[in-house]
């Protein structure tokens, strides 16, 4: 379904092609200036260049040739040439019926879709998840619906890193505590446990020791690299032990994931990349892609036209070791094999960037993808406290992901008791979705690549530009719809949304027109930030609209009733949509 700046341009169009002028300075958008007009062109000030004419003439002959058009209710030229353009509210009401009865309120899919990789979450086995892996899964999975609401192939993979130094630092340590662990039996040939000798627990609480305790013995960290280049290269003991961290991780991340409303369609992990290794190295040096500096082996990435110095991207270590760079490169060479993707999108903080980038640089260069394939890195900032600082916990440590979301649903629960009675087990399932809701939407209405404040206060507010606040208004149209639907009334088949009956209503209307507009942009600009704006203003229209209007009441005619019941209708379906597409849910009643 065309969107209503378009139906109104092609008729502006033809009205500059009507008067003599180029058509292209028909193009409309929606006001800037509400008080004033719904839309406006700006055509004839361009024009009026062009044709050496006074822009206002130009604009007056253009709005003379649209007083009969039945779209507009007025249309008038405004000094210096402006044209400000009210839709008459008949079209508007037949828009809207037509956005009810087309599917996803008939908004335009991608023409050429695409098979989109999109890397995002990128937690570390045996490693807690943190502020940023949350940042990453939020983010990612929301951009990941948009794709896939578009028409999009999307397919989301976790990409785990399991295949670095804190492996060795893990099992380094475990020895430490546990020497006598039959994995570290250099003799042992039999078959190892099935069952992990660690619990996520635990897990979790060896990595932080050995990685501090690397810090202040060398000789450790030596010994965790070692062990980190034996596992690697398939030391039977340490692989074993390496599985096992595996299964324990991704047992629990499945959780983590679960409540966080976000799924992957593949849990790769950076060894899945390494059986490529072999054969990329060799191709990359035998045609001359590569070469050796200092020992290391790397690909020049840098380009004329760079501004700051671009190091060369390191292939093998010295030592034959492989690093990040190596395994993502590999990555890249899987994914062209096992999915032929058309873009790629890498969801990370932004200090990466520069990884990215060199990435990208070296994966064209060498032709390990196509030329036309879109390698894309998208990179956020920081979630800071109230101080300006990264967020930390009381005692100044990092924060881990599931304090984080107890802290948010804590308060929700706070104030779901506080107005209400409910009892205790919904108001916690009640919190859990609310709490979700406004950790999502802190975070994603804003621009991902800026560093935002988490305020608890702010975000769980049932007030303002919030996710709670979002869910409010849901909540709100289904106790309406519930009571209305209680009296055992019913709508008929063949009713209508009808033509808007005061100010409030049609501003309710026009902003449900801009539904497709607004996914266009969010689309195009990777913004799920443009989908929060839509919807808070949706929801604060909605507001005014309620206060101001009379939905269920016996002065009601039978058919404005019904229109009345469309419209919320409406406006509930198109807010679940979109906090869909944000990757959050509502509760029944909060
Ligand atoms: N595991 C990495 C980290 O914690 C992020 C991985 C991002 N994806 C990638 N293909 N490099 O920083």
């Amino acid at each position: 379904m065309k969107k209503i700046v378009e139906l109104i341009s092609e008729d502006l169009k033809q009205a500059f092609a009507l008067k003599g002028y180029d058509e292209k300075y028909g193009a409309v958008t929606v006001s800037n200036r509400p008080d004033l007009c719904q839309y406006q062109c700006n055509g004839a000030m361009a024009a009026a260049k062009v044709y050496k004419k006074a822009p206002i003439m130009i604009a007056q002959e253009v709005v003379s040739a649209l007083q009969e058009n039945s779209k507009i209710k007025n249309i008038v030229a405004i000094m210096p040439g402006f044209i400000n353009i009210n839709l008459s509210d008949e079209f508007l009401a037949t828009y809207i019926n037509s956005m009810r009865e087309e599917k996803d309120f008939g908004c335009e899919k991608e023409a050429a879709p695409k098979k989109v990789i999109i890397d995002y979450g990128g937690p570390n086995i045996a490693k807690p998840l943190h502020v940023g892996h949350m940042r990453s899964a939020i983010i990612g999975e929301s951009l990941k619906r948009i794709l896939k609401f578009m028409g999009n192939d999307a397919i989301g993979d976790v990409h785990l890193g399991d295949w670095g130094t804190p492996m060795g630092l893990v099992i380094a340590e475990l020895k430490r505590r546990k020497p006598d662990m039959i994995y570290f039996d250099e003799s042992f040939s039999g078959e190892y446990p099935t069952e992990a000798p660690f619990t996520i627990s635990e897990l979790e609480d060896i990595y932080p020791t050995a990685s501090a305790y690397s810090k202040e013995n060398p000789a450790f960290l030596e010994e965790a690299k070692r062990i980190t280049y034996l596992m690697q290269n398939g030391h039977r003991g340490y692989m074993a032990l390496w599985k096992h961290m595996q299964e324990v991780s991704v047992t629990d991340l499945k959780k983590i994931y679960d409540n966080l409303n976000v799924s992957f369609e593949l849990w790769k992990m950076e060894s899945d990349a390494q059986p490529y290794v072999t054969d990329m190295v060799e191709y990359l040096k035998s045609n001359n892609y590569a070469r050796i500096s200092d020992g290391a082996l790397v690909v020049d990435v840098k380009e004329e036209t760079d501004t700051k110095e671009i190091p060369p991207f390191m292939i093998l270590k010295s030592d034959g070791a492989t690093l990040y760079s190596t395994t993502d490169l590999a990555t890249i060479v899987e994914r062209v094999k096992l999915f032929d993707p058309d873009h790629m999108i890498y969801i990370t903080d932004k200090r990466q960037e520069l990884h990215f980038e060199r990435l990208f640089r070296c994966a064209k260069k060498t032709k390990l993808v196509k030329e036309d394939t879109n390698l894309q890195f998208i990179g956020f900032g920081t979630m800071n406290g109230k101080d300006g600082k990264p967020f930390k916990t009381r005692d100044g440590g990092v924060l881990r992901l599931e304090h984080l979301i107890k802290m948010v649903t804590d308060e929700v629960y706070r104030k779901v008791m506080e107005n209400r009675s409910m009892d205790e087990e919904e108001a916690r399932q009640v919190a859990s979705k609310v709490g979700l809701a406004a950790l999502k939407y802190g975070d994603l209405s804003n621009q991902a690549a800026k560093d935002y404040v988490f305020d608890l206060e702010r975000f769980t507010s049932f007030e303002g530009n919030t996710g709670p606040y979002i869910l409010y208004t849901i909540v709100r149209i289904k106790s309406i719809l519930d009571k209305f639907y209680d009296t055992g009334k019913a709508i008929s088949n063949d009713s209508d949304i009808l033509p808007a009956a005061s100010g409030v209503e049609r501003e309710l209307m026009l902003q449900i027109t801009r539904f497709s507009d607004m996914i266009h942009l969010a689309y195009e600009e990777q913004a799920p930030h443009r989908i929060c704006q839509y919807i808070y203003d949706l929801a604060d229209k909605f507001s005014s609209f309620y206060h101001d209007t009379k939905i269920i009441s016996e002065e009601n005619s039978e058919e404005r009733q019904a229109s009345l019941i469309l419209m919320i209708t409406l406006v509930q379906d198109i807010l679940l949509t979109c906090i869909d597409l944000l990757a959050f849910e509502a509760p029944d009643r909060m």
